[in-house]
């Protein structure tokens, strides 16, 4: 044989190996299908259901995309722009001699453990980019990322850099998507997908969700529901902008990339740097959103939640009560209060530091981070000590990220602000963001928890707020690569939040953001819990928790009773918060003896029954958007415990009652029903109270919950006999 003969059965072996190659990638119910065309580009060709371990993956179906002459065999998983493709792009590179495309082909994969690593290549130029799939079996969730690097001598920028595109194949899409505003966060909101795109995003930097969340549903073939149907969930781990981009193509295949919101930050990548995306989170559930919900609750408790497994305080907050009018002396009172109250942990909200401009308003001060004298004259270590003696814990408010221009930080520091130069700024809430790309800037935002602690080991808790998204975008730092801003200030927080994580990992965070501005998965893994929304009208909350409840666990959400919709009881309000993570925000001293009492009372329930309010095992059976009722119901993972919580809202005159049926119990089993946390010297009157009944018959009968009276709440605990 000729060396001629050799070499081309070596590369004509090598291409067959190249083109038979099949990736599976699946958990215990989902699987995706990848393949290696005849042109040594990697496609998807399926992605449902899982397939049985007889399944001939090589015979899935491969289209062809694009036009005639040019067209590749196959759905690209990393399409890039300028190919033949047509459809938006996941990926978009312009070299350093201005060369606008990759032709990215398969190198090779590795599977290890839950982890696949797909390698991709341009033949031409010295670009690598890696595909990774991470899933989780039991849960049911695929996670998905990439990482892009060069080897260029000149200039590289990258105008998209998604972290995942998925196609799915129906006759019809149904997108929920749940907008968002100031008190008004998790609004669900659904419509049909016809050809075309539908974006959606952010790109407000900091506070990014403010308008936006970053999550979605599509029903997959009909609209997304409770308990049926095919519908794809999906999130972004990303503490910024975002974008989810669902378009459908002229063959009706519905593409769904995700990623960081390329927009306004075409990124200037360094020789040998590697630009990691954003984590995509999806699960693609066959029965409905509400086992889609469970995986992701179950997801967050198992593997992403800060300090899942720990245990989380009630806690009596300051803000609504006193807004920034406190002295030491109403503080150390509001101690007295929380113990009498049987909270855990105290939290002093803003307002208590500047000295040149103290902090009475939302005016001056930020940045300041040093206690006002003439407010606390014994500074917070006497504060952590008074609470202590009244047996309760102390937790802090802090805005690292930003500053007011009326400020000794803004005064010293201009080049550490983000501003544009020779233009009037615009403030957000009177505030600027400090340019968190800088590693000064960051050692000073790590500095301002890092000072607090050394100075205060005690504390327990921080609020970290952000107020302000990213106004008058331009990076002293970046100087000319300002197209790197909206990604470097991410990074930059999360260097700040990896090395709080890694000094104070006993530390409580609570992720807000001027409401739940902030709501990421990404920062919840930093975060213990998050600030759903300042709105905390009990009749909105519903609405909102039951939005944030599709994708998070009730540990973390921050759920306050305050003053807000005096028009409801203090029961009611209580009733709402006890399904999240409970805090007060409340003067005390202004509630009946009596709503004090149920507030104590409440307090002892929810400390016996945690585990059953933080189980992700949960079910909404009756929603709000559709009547004027809510109930949901959480089941302990054994089933031999479980919490059913019922609001009526504004009920109509004579409307049809229909009983609550429960889910998620187990059939064969009795169960004790027992309505709790009654106001004081009051009895049940709902029918099912104190009676023993089959799971068979609670969850094909039902029990009656609702009623006709206005802003009425009842919470009933469930008991395996
Ligand atoms: C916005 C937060 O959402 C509130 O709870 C409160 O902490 C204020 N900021 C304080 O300025």
């Amino acid at each position: 044989m000729t060396k001629r003969t050799l070499l081309s059965i070596f590369f004509c072996s090598t291409f067959l190996a190249l083109w038979a190659q099949t990736i599976s990638i699946a958990t215990n119910n989902t699987q995706m299908v990848l393949q290696v065309n005849s042109q040594q580009r990697l496609c998807q060709t399926y992605l449902g259901e899982r397939l049985s371990e007889q399944t001939n993956l090589e015979q899935l179906y491969m289209p062809l995309v694009g036009l005639s002459s040019s067209c590749i065999q196959g759905l690209e998983v990393y399409p890039v722009m300028g190919t033949e493709d047509y459809y938006e792009p996941t990926f978009e590179i312009r070299h350093a001699d201005g060369n606008p495309t990759s032709v990215l082909k398969y190198v090779n994969h590795t599977t290890d453990g839950n982890l696949t690593t797909i390698h991709l290549r341009d033949e031409v130029y010295p670009v690598e980019v890696t595909l990774y799939y991470k899933v989780f079996p039991e849960e049911d969730i695929i996670q998905q990322w990439t990482e892009i690097t060069h080897h260029e001598k000149g200039k590289v920028y990258l105008g998209r850099y998604a972290s995942s595109m998925l196609y799915l194949e129906a006759t019809n899409y149904y997108l929920t998507e749940f907008t968002s505003d100031w008190a008004k966060e998790m609004q669900i909101q659904s419509q049909e997908l016809k050809f075309g795109k539908k974006v959606l995003d952010s790109r407000l930097g900091a506070r990014a969700n403010f308008m936006a969340q970053p999550f979605f549903e599509v029903g997959i073939g009909s609209p997304v529901s409770e308990d049926e149907g095919t519908v794809l969930m999906g999130t972004l781990g990303w503490t910024g902008n975002f974008r989810f981009t669902f378009e459908v193509d002229n063959q009706r295949v519905l593409r769904v990339i995700s990623g960081i919101n390329h927009d306004a930050s075409t990124y200037l990548l360094k020789k040998d740097d590697t630009f990691r995306t954003a984590d995509f989170y999806f699960t693609l559930s066959n029965k409905g959103v509400g086992e889609g919900s469970r995986r992701f609750q179950r997801w967050m408790m198992n593997h992403q939640l800060h300090k899942a497994k720990d245990d989380r305080m009630t806690l009596l907050n300051n803000w609504e009560n006193t807004y920034f009018d406190f002295d030491e002396e109403k503080l150390v009172a509001l101690f007295g209060e929380a113990k009498d109250l049987g909270v855990d942990l105290f939290l002093l909200d803003d307002g208590w530091f500047g000295n040149k401009y103290p902090r009475k308003d939302d005016r001056a001060g930020l940045g300041d981070w040093q206690v006002t004298q003439s407010k606390l004259p014994n500074g917070i270590p006497y504060l952590v000590r008074k609470a202590k003696e009244n047996g309760v814990a102390f937790g802090i408010w802090i805005e690292p990220e930003m500053v007011n221009p009326k400020s000794e930080l803004a005064e010293k520091h201009p080049e550490w602000l983000i501003q544009l130069p020779s233009r009037d700024t615009y403030y957000f809430r009177h505030q600027m963001v400090l340019d968190l790309c800088n590693p000064e800037v960051q050692d000073f935002v790590f500095g301002v928890v890092d000072n607090l602690m050394q100075e205060n080991p005690e504390i327990r808790f921080m609020k970290w707020d952000c107020n302000s998204p990213i106004t008058n975008i331009y990076s002293p730092y970046l100087k000319e690569n300002q197209g790197n801003l909206y990604v470097d200030y991410v990074r930059g927080l999360y260097n700040v939040l990896d090395r709080v994580k890694e000094k104070y990992p006993d530390l409580y965070m609570m992720m807000c953001s001027g409401g739940g501005g902030r709501s990421d998965v990404r920062g919840l893994n930093y975060f213990t819990e998050f600030w759903c929304s300042d709105n905390t009208d009990p009749i909105e909350r519903i609405f909102i928790q039951w939005g944030y409840s599709h994708f998070m666990p009730a540990k973390a959400m921050c759920a306050h009773v305050t003053e807000w919709n005096r028009q409801t009881s203090i029961k009611f309000r209580v009733d709402v918060a006890f399904q999240g993570k409970l805090g007060f925000d409340i003067g005390l001293r202004n509630l009946s003896d009596e709503d004090r009492q149920y507030c104590r009372q409440a307090i002892k329930e929810y400390n016996r029954l945690k585990d059953v309010v933080w189980s992700p095992e949960f079910y909404r059976l009756v929603s709000p958007y559709e009547g004027q009722h809510c109930v949901v119901q959480r089941v302990t993972p054994d089933k031999s415990h479980s919490l059913v919580f019922a609001y009526d809202i504004n009920p109509r005159y004579s409307e049809m009652l229909l009983p609550a049926r429960l889910k998620g119990l187990d059939a064969e089993a009795k169960y004790r029903v027992k309505e709790i946390c009654l106001m004081p010297g009051r009895q049940s009157w709902l029918s099912c109270n104190d009676k023993v009944y089959t799971g068979d018959y609670l969850m094909k009968v039902g029990i009656k919950v609702t009623s006709y009276n206005k802003l009425d709440s009842h919470i009933i605990e469930i008991t395996k006999e």
